[in-house]
């Protein structure tokens, strides 16, 4: 892989690049995080039973338990003290960086997405409300994906390309398409003569999986939407930097302005853990709405709490009370092809699978580290 000055990750138009000083403390970061995430949590994770996967649904008061006994443990104690740093420091290492290079990067927004000769669009709607859901300082970031520090800003955006790539370690890819790029092979491989013609990523943030289905079905119209206009007016300027065509507004998914039958094929890739039951069940009853009568819909989470060890649903767990993502362990207790069903899908017509056991071997580190090729499918029509 080309190494430029990020390291192995792609640089693009609108991303803030760190200096000498400032990249050396990201980097500094990034391995932190990752020691904590890999080597630490392994060693003590061992002082505790593994258990065995249940493939029931699974209690979230044990888990509740399991993670209480461990932060019990001085070692245990120590892992989530570190682990909390960690993702603060994040923040505190990449926000500066984009605060100075705020009133160019929106410059250069701005020259992007007023060119005459643009191939996307964007929408956003002013009086957009806010779930109390998302509304939080979710990864610990602050002012979470909604704070506007100024005029046509990007801020939370620029900082969520980097604060990502340092907290996965890279493992979403140099330009952070892979999990677009797994689930838009699973379909191609499972339906060799697939061609939608309009495509929507429900909770795209700043696109990156977007592009991925822009490249994957290069003759399909493709729609991103998101609640916040900060992602989205990055998004916007970043797919433009790569000249692919994506139309992005700023909708809750919950309730689009998208015409009945309208999509082939709706997708969403980590974005449900970040809303709430009723979201949940809102969103799978728009999506039915605005498929056409053969259109399909396909949801990319994390594993089930069901699909893992007793040991390591203490991790997503720890998110959910100490990383701002108060979702995380209800979603994973939640049996997703089931609640689609509650909510409008014909029961036969839902499924559960892992999008990576099809595709390429590249992505098995990806997944081994952070289990994030789980995917809920949903076809309309019953075949
Ligand atoms: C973790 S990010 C998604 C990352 C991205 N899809 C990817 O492939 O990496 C979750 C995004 O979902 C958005 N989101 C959460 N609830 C939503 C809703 N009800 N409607 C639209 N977007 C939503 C958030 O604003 C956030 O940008």
């Amino acid at each position: 892989m080309k190494k430029n000055k990020l390291g192995k990750q792609t640089t693009n138009l609108m991303m803030a690049i760190p200096n000498h000083d400032d990249f050396s403390r990201e980097l500094f970061v990034q391995e932190f995080i990752w020691k904590i995430n890999t080597e630490y949590v392994n060693k003590f994770k061992n002082l505790f039973p593994n258990g065995k996967v249940s493939k029931n649904s699974v209690n979230l008061i044990d888990v509740s338990n399991q993670r209480k006994a461990l932060l019990d443990n001085s070692s245990g104690k120590i892992w989530s003290s570190l682990r909390r740093i960690g993702r603060e420091w994040t923040c505190e290492a990449v926000g500066p960086t984009v605060e100075k290079q705020l009133p160019d990067l929106i410059n250069r927004s701005q020259s992007l997405i007023t060119k005459k000769n643009k191939l996307g669009s964007i929408k956003l709607n002013n009086n957009m409300e806010i779930p109390r859901y998302i509304n939080v300082d979710i990864h610990l970031k602050p002012g979470g994906y909604f704070a506007e520090l100024c005029k046509d800003d990007i801020f939370a955006g620029a900082e969520y390309e980097r604060t990502t790539y340092l907290n996965v370690n890279g493992l979403f890819g140099p330009k952070m398409e892979s999990l677009g790029e797994v689930v838009s092979n699973w379909v191609k491989i499972k339906n060799k003569f697939y061609k939608p013609k309009r495509i929507l990523e429900i909770g795209c943030a700043i696109g990156q999986s977007t592009l991925a289905w822009a490249k994957a079905f290069p003759d399909a119209k493709v729609y991103g939407i998101d609640l916040s206009a900060p992602m989205l007016r990055y998004a916007h300027s970043r797919a433009e930097s790569f000249a692919i065509e994506v139309h992005f507004s700023q909708q809750n998914a919950e309730k689009t302005n998208f015409k009945n039958n309208f999509f082939d094929l709706v997708v969403s890739h980590a974005t449900l853990h970040e809303t709430s039951l009723k979201a949940l069940q809102n969103i799978f009853k728009e999506c039915y709405r605005i498929l056409k009568n053969d259109g399909m819909m396909i949801h990319n989470e994390g594993k089930p709490f069901r699909d893992l060890k007793p040991v390591d649903r203490i991790i997503p767990d720890w998110d959910t009370h100490f990383n701002a993502e108060p979702f995380i362990s209800k979603m994973r207790s939640i049996d997703l092809a089931d609640l689609a069903h509650k909510s409008g899908w014909p029961k036969s017509s839902t499924f559960n699978d892992y999008a990576d056991e099809l595709v390429n071997k590249d992505f098995k580190e990806i997944n081994d580290n952070l289990n994030a090729h789980y995917i809920l499918v949903g076809k309309k029509k019953l075949t």
